[in-house]
């Protein structure tokens, strides 16, 4: 490896206390679903001109270091005829891309998934890196059931996230590592944490055998919640199971760790994350956002696909952007909601 140089500062460049990684990295059929929910239609303009809107946010470099976006996004053009890529930079905002191709069932595995789009990955990324991207993202997802994730499901996800970690260090690409725990479900936040703690033993494993640097990658984990059928934990409980999930599993050279919202309201997202950095005491690590539904949201639902509309989200965007700033430093309070 030969990228010592420029992985350093890729990590530099996003991993800031008070900037956090916007998830802008919607698939085309995600977005098409954000978009349905609105009642916009997914068209190409359409696509453009809302990841138009996010990056051109006045201020929002203030809040955020880092955006992932889906490779369609790397060849659009802000509004004032500047790629994408670039108008994030502009806010010195790090562009980076989300590589894997989506997930299939895991052969054999009734309920246990795994992600595809290892092969052909390096020449992806030299394309990537003509266009823009620093850094990469690859998703595995795993479904708590009364048998589910498999020893052999966690075992395999692992492995993909060592494998796309160890070809994106060698291209000179900082690797965030997404082992996602899903909260659908009925299960307890208990049942929730030994899942996880699993999952993490199992990737860090993973990374090592694989020979990954870990002062160059990003984890981005989910926090440790009931089951989205169970009724809500306090902030304070998320935190503590989280916190006590991550010493156990997480090496300290690892910079920081970047929370994916997975379906936390706004401003849940923003109460749990402010009550991890109140909770961590001395602790090797950053812990900051990735969010992508919970920084978006607000935003989305003021745009509905009007242009007349722009100002109004990228105020919302603005408003998740620095309120997740302040729970990054453990300053956030709720009664700021309404300020
Ligand atoms: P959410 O914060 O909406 O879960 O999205 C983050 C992400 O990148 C999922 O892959």
């Amino acid at each position: 490896m030969n990228h010592e140089h420029v992985l350093q500062t890729t990590i530099d460049d996003l991993v800031q206390t008070g900037r956090g990684i916007l998830a802008a990295d919607e698939s085309s059929p995600t977005i098409a679903k954000r978009f349905q929910a609105i009642g916009a239609e997914s068209t190409e303009e359409n696509r453009r001109a809302y990841r138009s809107l996010l990056l051109t946010t006045p201020g929002l470099g203030e809040f955020i270091s880092g955006v992932i976006l889906y490779e369609e996004a790397l060849t659009q053009q802000a509004d004032a005829a500047t790629l994408l890529p670039a108008a994030a930079w502009a806010q010195k905002i790090v562009p980076g891309i989300k590589v894997d191709k989506g997930k299939i069932p895991l052969a054999l595995h009734p309920g246990d998934e795994i992600t595809e789009g290892l092969d052909g990955l390096a020449k992806r990324l030299a394309n990537y890196r003509e266009q823009g991207a620093r850094f990469a993202k690859w998703r595995e997802v795993y479904t708590i059931g009364e048998h589910i994730p498999s020893a052999s499901g966690i075992e395999a996800n692992a492995e993909m996230l060592a494998r796309y970690a160890a070809v994106c260090q060698n291209e000179g690409f900082v690797p965030i590592v997404e082992p996602e725990v899903l909260m659908d479900g009925d299960h307890s936040l208990a049942r929730c944490a030994e899942v996880t703690e699993a999952v993490l033993h199992a990737v860090f494993h993973a990374l090592h055998r694989h020979r990954i640097v870990l002062e160059w990658m990003l984890l981005k984990p989910s926090m440790v919640l009931p089951g989205k059928l169970q009724p809500k934990a306090s902030p304070k409980t998320v935190a503590d199971a989280t916190l006590r999930v991550l010493r156990r599993t997480v090496p300290a050279a690892v910079p920081s760790i970047h929370f994916l919202s997975g379906g936390q309201g706004p401003e849940e997202a923003t109460a749990n994350l402010n009550a991890l950095n109140q909770g961590k005491g001395p602790s090797p690590w950053h812990l900051n956002i990735s969010y992508g539904r919970a920084l978006q949201q607000p935003a989305l639902q003021a745009w509905g696909g009007k242009a007349e509309h722009v100002q109004a989200a990228q105020q919302a965007l603005l408003k998740r952007a620095r309120l997740n700033s302040l729970a990054m430093r453990g300053a956030y309070l709720d009664e700021m909601e309404n300020g």
